[in-house]
């Protein structure tokens, strides 16, 4: 089934707010840089680049980045940051991928993961275009966000939930899949990949004391999201 994203509606504010975010450039990108190590010569495929700064940063280091995106205005944003660098494409992670199999030596998926409610198939076109051997780097919202902020719910049952957010002054909402720790873990193994690492890092050392609320100053892990490498078997 096709996915929604809304993300058109507002895709120039948050892409401004992704460039200096605490979560965004401050956490989840260098996080997901961390545990890519050296990329030099890499062919990467990024799965909902988004307007492209997770795409830059890996083509800085040496990659050769493919990306792709479900939102029209995110993918022209993400042409107007990368040029000629890196192709870039509208597509959905929820339908047969427009790429090769065995096609990239890893494929990053940086927050997108938590859209969908079916994993499977996803999971299974992206192990297709990844070589044997290949790595995907996933980010999303930590299992432990949707019960912790919403009281009396059952962390164990998947469910569809909204946020509210101001985007650089623009308000946006996000509508996720929840989902226990269990049933991200099950996914990954029964689409044929091995758990190599699960990751709950904390943000980076050169965050700027400003960004950080006063409560997680002393902190040295960060619950928001949570990030997984997976090794295609
Ligand atoms: C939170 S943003 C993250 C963007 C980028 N990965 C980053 O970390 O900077 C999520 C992105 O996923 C895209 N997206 C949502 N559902 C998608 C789907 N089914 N297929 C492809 N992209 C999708 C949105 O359009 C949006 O650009």
């Amino acid at each position: 089934m096709s996915q929604d994203t809304n993300y058109d509606t507002f895709a120039e504010a948050y892409s401004a707010e992704n460039e200096t975010s605490l979560l965004n450039a401050f956490y989840e990108r260098p996080a997901t840089l961390q545990l890519a190590g050296d990329v030099r010569n890499r062919r990467i495929l990024d799965a909902g680049c988004g307007s492209g700064a997770l795409a830059k940063a890996l083509v800085d280091r040496g990659a050769a980045v493919t990306g792709f995106d479900a939102s029209h205005a995110m993918v022209s944003l993400a042409k107007d940051r990368l040029g000629e660098t890196t192709d870039l494409v509208v597509a959905d992670l929820g339908q047969p991928l427009p790429f090769d199999d065995n096609a990239f030596d890893d494929v990053v998926a940086s927050l997108v993961f938590h859209y969908l409610e079916d994993w499977a198939g996803p999971l299974r076109e992206v192990r297709r275009v990844l070589r044997p051997g290949g790595r995907l780097i996933m980010s999303v919202n930590h299992p432990i966000l949707f019960p912790w902020n919403n009281p009396g719910t059952d962390y164990f049952k998947p469910t569809r939930y909204s946020d509210e957010f101001v985007f650089n002054g623009k308000p946006a909402v996000l509508t996720y899949w929840h989902r226990p720790l269990h049933a991200m873990t099950d996914a990954f193994t029964s689409a044929g990949f091995h758990i190599e690492a699960i990751s709950e890092p904390p943000y980076a050392a050169d965050t700027p004391p400003e960004l950080i609320p006063s409560p997680l100053k002393e902190r040295d892990s960060f619950l928001s999201f949570i990030f997984f490498v997976l090794r295609k078997n």
